[in-house]
Formats: C-alpha cells, sequence, structure tokens
C-alpha cells in the first residue's frame, strides 16, 4: 500500500508524541506542519525533517499530496479544522476533546458521513496495552454486566494556565481536559451504553493558585497569571440507559493530600482497577481474589499508547475500516462533557 504523507496541524506539546509515532511508522511520511506560531512550526520541522511548514492551515489543505491530518490544535479549533480537512479530502486523527460544543460535535459527524472519509478521535488512552487487555477480558465475559464505574484525576496543584485556562479556547478545566480521558476508557470498557442524564457540579474556589511557592507545575506557553477563567474542580454522575452508571471527580486544584488517577470498574463476576495498577477483581472458592496480570507495565506507557493510536490511524486510513474511536464517540462524550457543565450552572440533572 501507498504511504500516507501526513500533516501536523498545531506543533505545540502534544504534537512532540503525533511526530514520535509517524516517524516510526513505516506507511506514514511526515509531509508538512502549519502552526499559527511559524518559530514553532519550523522547530518541529527541523527537528522531523518535515519539508513544507505553513501558517495558515488553509493552505496546507490546500495541497493535493497531503493524505492526513493530526489536529493538534486548542479546543476551539477541531471543528472548523476537522471539517475543513474532510472537505479537502484528508483523513483526520483529531486530538481530544473533539470539540467544544454539541453542536459543533455533530457537524463534524455529518462532514464524516458526507465525505466518507476516516476520523478517528484521540481517546489515546483506548490504545495502551493495558486498556486493550481488559477490553479483551471484558469481551470474554470475564467480568460480567458492568454495572459501576468511578473515575478519578485529581491534581492537587495543576492548572496550566494560558490557553488551557481560557474558556473561550478551551471549552473549560480539568472536566474537558482531563476528565475526558477518564470518563471515555470508562464508558469504552461498560460497552459504550447510551448516557440519558447527568448530574453536575463545577468549583471555582482556589483560581489558579500562582501564589504557590516550592512546588512546581507544568505552565504553557502563554501562561498568564492573571487569565483564569476556567473552574478548579469538577465531579458527576453519569446514568446510562442500561442501568449502569459513573462517578466522577477531576481537578486542576484541590487541597489535596496528593495527587490520584482511577478508573475503577464493577461487573457482576469481577471487577477491575486499569488505574492506578492494573489489578482484578474476583471470587472463586468462595473466597475474594486480587489477580494482578503480569504486564510490562503496571499504569499507562503514554508514548506506546500514543504509537499504537497512530498505527491505527494509518491502518484504517489505509483499510477504509472505521476506527475503534470514531466520530459518533466524540459526539457521544461531548453530550456528557456538556451535559456536565449544564448540569453545574442549572444546580439540577439534565437529560441528555
Ligand atoms: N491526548 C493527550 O493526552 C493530550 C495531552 C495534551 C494535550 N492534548 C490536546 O492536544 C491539543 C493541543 O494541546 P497542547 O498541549 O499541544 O497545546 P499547545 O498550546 O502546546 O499547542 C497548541 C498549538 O496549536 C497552535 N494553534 C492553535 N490554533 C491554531 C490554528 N488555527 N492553526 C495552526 N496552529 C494553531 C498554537 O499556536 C500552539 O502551538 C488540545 O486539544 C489538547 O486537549 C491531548
Amino acid at each position: 500500500m501507498n504511504k500516507l504523507n501526513i500533516g501536523v496541524i498545531g506543533a505545540g506539546s502534544i504534537s512532540e508524541l503525533h511526530f514520535d509515532s509517524y516517524v516510526k511508522q513505516a506507511n506514514a511520511n511526515l509531509y508538512a506542519v502549519c502552526d499559527l506560531n511559524r518559530q514553532r512550526a519550523e522547530e518541529k520541522a527541523a527537528k522531523y525533517n518535515v519539508e513544507n511548514i505553513y501558517t495558515d492551515y488553509h493552505e496546507l489543505l490546500a495541497n493535493p499530496d497531503i493524505d492526513a491530518v493530526s489536529i493538534c490544535t486548542w479546543n476551539n479549533t477541531h471543528a472548523e479544522i476537522s471539517i475543513a480537512a474532510l472537505r479537502a479530502g484528508k483523513h483526520v486523527l483529531v486530538e481530544k476533546p473533539l470539540c467544544k460544543t454539541v453542536e459543533e460535535a455533530l457537524r463534524i459527524q455529518d462532514a464524516v458521513r458526507e465525505t466518507g472519509k476516516t476520523l478517528q478521535v484521540g481517546f489515546v488512552r483506548r490504545y495502551d496495552a493495558n486498556a486493550q487487555l481488559v477490553k479483551s477480558f471484558i469481551d470474554n465475559d470475564n467480568l460480567g454486566e458492568i454495572y459501576y464505574a468511578k473515575a478519578s484525576c485529581l491534581r492537587r496543584l495543576g492548572n496550566p494556565g494560558g490557553w488551557f485556562a481560557d474558556t473561550e479556547r478551551s471549552g473549560g478545566g480539568p472536566l474537558i481536559d482531563i476528565g475526558v480521558h477518564v470518563i471515555d476508557l470508562c464508558w469504552y470498557m461498560m460497552g459504550r451504553p447510551k448516557p440519558v442524564s447527568v448530574s453536575g457540579n463545577t468549583y471555582n474556589k482556589l483560581g489558579n493558585r500562582a501564589n504557590v511557592r516550592n512546588l512546581s507545575f507544568y505552565k504553557a506557553a502563554d501562561y498568564d497569571v492573571a487569565h483564569n477563567t476556567v473552574e478548579d474542580m469538577a465531579n458527576a454522575l453519569i446514568r446510562f440507559e442500561n442501568g449502569a452508571s459513573l462517578l466522577v471527580d477531576v481537578s486542576f486544584t484541590l487541597h489535596a493530600k496528593k495527587d490520584e488517577i482511577a478508573v475503577k470498574l464493577y461487573g457482576d463476576k469481577g471487577g477491575v482497577e486499569i488505574e492506578p495498577e492494573l489489578v482484578f477483581v474476583t471470587e472463586m472458592n468462595d473466597t475474594i481474589l486480587n489477580m494482578s496480570p503480569q504486564t510490562d507495565a503496571k499504569s499507562i506507557n503514554v508514548p506506546q499508547a500514543f504509537q499504537n493510536e497512530i498505527n491505527h490511524f494509518i491502518e484504517s486510513c489505509q483499510t477504509g475500516r472505521t476506527p475503534i474511536s470514531p466520530v459518533e464517540d466524540g459526539v457521544n462524550m461531548m453530550k456528557m462533557l456538556c451535559g456536565i457543565y449544564e448540569s453545574a450552572a442549572k444546580g439540577q440533572e439534565i437529560k441528555l
């Protein structure tokens, strides 16, 4: 099969993992890079030996030699760039979250259906080896019916500022930025049941805590102490049509003793913790067993998960098979996330 010529749009932090993975993909050829910030695009082009540099994504999309794009820009641009790319005949790998609103998500879905091109949403945790292992256990009915899941991603100090702290560009704070990963992983493992209602709370109590000394945290390139319009913390209960439920809490900052990540699923034959450390729980001979699969990593291997995501994208483009994280899943995720924000704003449960 022909190699695919790849354009990467957005040359910031996460693009690095896309570039690294494309370099190692035999069926991909890094062909173009685009960033509003020319210097950033030039640096990536030099590092990864990319020939074509753009600052306007429309120009990149007008290049007929480009087959597929990775979209690694701010969340508020995902919809317009995805739709333009699909209409220009390109396959699309778009970073999470799919976009900012349900209305945008539905427009992207329409463009996928209209053009017949591949669109894969960057729900990278699905592509981790441990996640795929757990999925195979669930598909083999080893855990029975999954009726409850719990997802946490708590940073005690970790509002990155910059565009992440600007609702206009991000769509929200920890819920849409990091909550999306753990909610998605639970939902995928639960068999993607239809969400029917959400009840959520968001809190803006602590601000960005730029005052804190002696403990460092990641800051975006355009960090601005004075600008922060996103929530510090969110929690929610999501109910599904099949009766299952998912409880989630996430924060950019919280008076917590330490950072915490947890992805836990409970079925009627057994349970599993995917994070912080892979372990299955079941009952045998009237005895409860905690069973640790012997795998290379106990937790997500991020570079490997990105490599698997990119490999799957290239394969999906070449075969025309629907990726395991299709646009429809991005749409459902936007319904859950936006529903939680709406519920928090109205102080009541929202029917989806
Ligand atoms: N999958 C993951 O684990 C993961 C991790 C981090 C970020 N992300 C996602 O990746 C995306 C980018 O995040 P980041 O951390 O790399 O941010 P970043 O700020 O480091 O990089 C974003 C880049 O996009 C560029 N950009 C913005 N709008 C553009 C446009 N219209 N045309 C061209 N370039 C444009 C900016 O100039 C910037 O260089 C976000 O959607 C974020 O949610 C995903």
